[in-house]
């Protein structure tokens, strides 16, 4: 496994698989690996040549006030689990390698990134797909797997590979959970115990809405009171969003469908946790 830092090294390696007629697939991620990322690299893993991952915690999609500075790193233990997973080169650029001094390009999908998250981080998709274009135009992926617990970072995703005729393939796979239903993330590292617990509100207000769309009810607002409910019995808890959209526009649907996102967010303390289903 090739451990490479700088853009230039990225791009001869790549060279030679493409000269090789070699597929290769593409897992982008900020670190701190868990099985969420893990189930993306085994699935490029099997799928693809060669399998490239890219560990960057990107401080153009963190706020000022966000947490850049204490986001958890463990690059070393991230490279012996990419070694056993058979991953084929890892790619650990410095902030100067992708924002070099007078760095001024920035990439936007617009309407799409300003919902949900958008809304209550506002320079946050701008930030990632300024990073993943970036990311897609040195590793230059046949197809590159993300995860549906970031259901919103997919959809702008395809938009900005459809807007902007990219060759890649947005692959996006299921939620991986611990068995108490918490959605996995790297920031639930920040939980102590009591607030891990608290923290399982979301994944239960995801599922007291499932239950309810699927026993019938089509009335968006009672759906949206009882998950309300649900996580405000939590005294932990902070809704910063709740929200039943369509699942490619993004816009609220008036009437329960067939092709919905349910989508939360919120603060467990300070820890600003999402969680999502489609339904
Ligand atoms: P990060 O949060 O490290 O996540 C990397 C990838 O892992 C994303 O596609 C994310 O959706 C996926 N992932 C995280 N938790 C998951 C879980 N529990 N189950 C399944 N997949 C999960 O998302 C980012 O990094 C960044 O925004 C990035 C795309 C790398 C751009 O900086």
């Amino acid at each position: 496994m090739k451990i490479v830092k700088s853009v230039c090294e990225v791009k001869e390696y790549v060279k030679e698989l493409r000269r090789k007629e070699k597929n290769i697939g593409f897992v982008p991620t900020m670190g701190y690996l868990h099985a969420g990322h893990l189930s993306l690299v085994r699935e490029s893993v099997r799928r693809c040549d060669y399998t490239v991952v890219s560990i960057f915690v990107n401080p153009t999609q963190f706020a000022p006030n966000e947490d850049f500075n204490k986001y958890p790193r463990n690059i070393q233990s991230d490279i012996e689990i990419l070694e056993k997973e058979g991953v084929d080169l890892i790619f650990i650029p410095g902030d100067g390698e992708m924002y070099p001094e007078g760095y001024q390009t920035y990439v936007e999908v617009k309407n799409l990134q300003d919902r949900l998250c958008g809304g209550s981080r506002p320079n946050f998709f701008k930030g990632v797909c300024t990073i993943v274009l970036k990311l897609f135009n040195i590793v230059t992926p046949d197809i590159s797997f993300f995860g549906q617990k970031d259901a919103q970072q997919v959809v702008i995703l395809k938009k900005m590979v459809c807007d902007l005729n990219l060759d890649v393939k947005i692959e996006a796979l299921p939620i991986i959970r611990e068995k108490s239903g918490l959605a996995l993330s790297s920031r639930n590292e920040y939980l102590d115990k009591k607030q891990k617990k608290a923290a399982l509100c979301l994944s239960r207000s995801l599922i007291r809405a499932r239950e309810m769309v699927e026993t019938g009810e089509k009335n968006v607002a009672l759906v949206l009171k009882s998950m309300k409910t649900e996580i405000e019995s939590e005294p932990l808890a902070r809704i910063d969003y709740i929200e039943i959209v369509d699942s490619e526009s993004l816009q609220p649907v008036n009437q329960i469908n067939d092709k919905m996102l349910i989508a939360v967010a919120v603060f467990i303390n300070n820890v600003r946790l999402i969680d999502n289903i489609i339904v």
